[in-house]
């Protein structure tokens, strides 16, 4: 299975770090942030890597990632020329995933204990549609999050609801096949004027599309500075 970490963005929860340099580079214990992505991908291993970012940042990520050799994985790189949206930055893993193939996204800030293996290998036993990675939490406003069928089945995500109608959020850990690309194209631009992973992902859930798996272990976004401090004591205990 082959992998894309969507790394660009403007940060903008993490401003003034955030102005000189890119979300994804900042350190997180030891490392910057988009090292623990990588290692999960490689230790499940998953090594042919698309890392997609922003003009500005590239030259950071290619000096210290370089074609990926000495973190064990090969890395490609595209470049996401303005700042259009989750979904955007997907399309452009159009020429690097297969017609059938299937495929993993992370969100580069997204950071977490658990094994994926786990859930691949599930996705991989899957014959169609989308599956997500569900997470309980205590602040559901500030994620997607889904609203069950009676059955137990996904049947639509709200992005950042004011009443949740649930606490396990929609993490940036998505599994998907090559028809991604067709349905990214049936979406249009959020009223913020960006393509909207959750309305991808609603696209597959009203077609019963759309299944899930949750995880255990922790999990943060590392998008803010409240959760960044969060990740750095989680990594640093070695949870
Ligand atoms: C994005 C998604 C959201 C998801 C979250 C996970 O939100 O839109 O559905 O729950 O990532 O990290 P963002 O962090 O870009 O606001």
């Amino acid at each position: 299975m082959k992998a894309v970490i969507l790394a660009g963005g403007t940060g903008t929860r993490l401003l003034p770090l955030t102005s000189f340099m890119n979300k994804h580079m900042l350190p997180v214990g030891k490392h910057p942030m988009i090292y623990y992505g990588i290692n999960s991908l490689r230790k499940a291993g998953i090594h042919d890597i698309l890392l997609v970012t922003s003009k500005n940042a590239l030259g950071m990520f290619a000096q210290y990632l370089g074609s990926g050799a000495a973190h064990g994985v090969f890395i490609t790189y595209r470049i996401q020329e303005e700042a259009g949206g989750i979904a955007e930055a997907l399309q452009l893993a159009r020429s690097f995933i297969t017609d059938g193939e299937k495929f993993i996204v992370l969100l580069g800030d997204n950071l977490f204990e658990e094994d994926i293996k786990p859930f691949t290998e599930s996705y991989e036993r899957q014959a169609e549609g989308a599956m997500v990675l569900l997470k309980q939490v205590s602040d559901p406003h500030r994620y997607g999050i889904p609203v069950f069928h009676a059955s137990g089945t996904i049947e639509r995500i709200e992005e950042k609801p004011a009443n949740p109608q649930s606490d396990l959020c929609v993490t940036g850990i998505y599994m998907y096949d090559s028809h991604v690309f067709e349905f990214i194209d049936q979406i249009e631009p959020s009223s913020r004027g960006e393509l909207e992973i959750t309305d991808l992902n609603n696209v597959y859930a009203a077609a019963g599309l759309l299944s899930f798996r949750k995880l255990t272990g922790w999990w943060t976004d590392a998008g803010t500075f409240e959760s960044l401090q969060e990740a750095a004591s989680l990594l640093r205990e070695g949870i």
